[in-house]
């Protein structure tokens, strides 16, 4: 009988709602109730009996940022000097990581969230700017979730930024400091960052990341630089992805491949999955040297792989005025 309502029900979660795993929390045979945390399936009667499938009241959930990158390597003092800033209080609430693409602002953005989360009981709020291109509406309404509450049907933005401030308010006074990170502020992104500060109760500190030092600088933020990784980060994070033996069998052309990436985390990680399939073909032997050479080139297609845009290279912009591919080594022909 017991597996009979269960059948019925996991079939209605399937055609309701897609896939649902549920426990079953009350196994009558007259009336069994499954729950997950996003619906109630409710049998009543025999097994024969109607099925119905809503939507299960909403309660609080942890507010949590994305992990960082596995391989996340370095950056110690960035992170205790946001570390201090943040605890600051007063002037020092709004805090701007900045730097240029690829620098590694929104993988410290993450280091930094998991290592303080212990200090925000209430939670750590974080905003993908670029994943909502730009909008603030989905963030204010995943932030109001986590308080359990659905505020998907609120067409103001105002009025939404107001309640998920009272929201916080309360959840803050239960639960105790916040934290918000606002991911990738850029001049077209300026209102939305604004309203997400505005939805915030007085006095929880605010980390935004961004590329622009002026928009950091007319927002009153205090600025914290991050420039490239000192070269010891940058070697450790290449022998993180590549295998430290790779590494360390070619360490002058590893040393010089690094800078002349200039010790970019974007690049270094773009080399260190390069060399990982460069290591596996067979006889592969002075990888890192024929990659520091393709980068010295600017062998776009021997740096990236076979599947990259040669054209997006200068043509005749390297010192002998050839095609990129002209230079690549012979082991990376064909
Ligand atoms: N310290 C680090 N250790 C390991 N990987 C890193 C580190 N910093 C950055 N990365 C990696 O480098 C890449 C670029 O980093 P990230 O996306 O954080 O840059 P960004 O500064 O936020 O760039 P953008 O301005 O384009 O958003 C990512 O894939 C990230 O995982
Ligand atoms: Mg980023």
């Amino acid at each position: 009988m017991l597996d009979r309502v269960l059948t019925v029900i996991s079939r209605a979660l399937r055609r309701g709602r897609g896939e649902q795993r549920g426990e079953l929390v009350a196994p009558k045979a007259q009336h069994a109730v499954v729950q997950d945390s996003q619906y109630v399936a409710q049998v009543i009667g025999d097994g024969t009996a109607s099925v119905t499938v809503q939507q299960a009241p909403l309660t609080p959930t942890p507010a949590v940022a994305p992990a960082p990158p596995p391989h996340f390597t370095g950056r110690r003092a960035h992170l205790d000097a946001l570390k201090a800033a943040l605890s600051g209080g007063g002037a020092t609430l709004l805090t701007a990581l900045q730097g240029m693409g690829g620098i590694g602002k929104t993988a410290t953005a993450l280091k930094l969230a998991q290592e303080v989360a212990g200090a925000y009981p209430g939670g750590v709020f974080w905003a993908d700017l670029p994943r909502h291109a730009g909008d603030p509406r989905p963030v204010l309404r995943s932030w109001a979730r986590c308080c359990a509450h659905d505020l998907a049907a609120e067409p103001d933005l105002n009025v939404l930024a107001d309640q998920v401030r009272g929201l916080l308010t309360a959840r803050r006074d239960a639960r105790g400091p916040l934290l918000a990170l606002v991911d990738d502020v850029r001049e077209k992104w300026l209102a939305a960052a604004q309203t997400l500060g505005r939805a915030l109760p007085p006095g929880v500190p605010l980390l935004l990341t961004t590329r622009d030092a002026r928009l950091a600088d007319a927002l009153g933020a205090q600025v914290h630089n991050l420039d490239a990784l000192p070269p010891d980060e940058a070697l450790a994070l290449l022998q993180t992805l590549a295998g430290a033996a790779v590494v360390e069998a070619e360490p002058g052309a590893a040393a010089r491949l690094l800078a002349s990436v200039g010790h970019l985390p974007l690049a270094i990680e773009l080399a260190g999955r390069r060399l990982v399939a460069l290591a596996r073909k067979p006889g592969a032997q002075a990888i890192v040297a024929g990659l520091a050479q393709a980068v010295a080139t600017r062998a776009v297609a021997a740096f990236c792989g076979p599947g990259a845009r040669v054209g997006a290279v200068e043509r005749g912009a390297d010192p002998g005025g050839h095609a990129p591919g002209h230079h690549r080594p012979a082991r990376y022909r064909g």
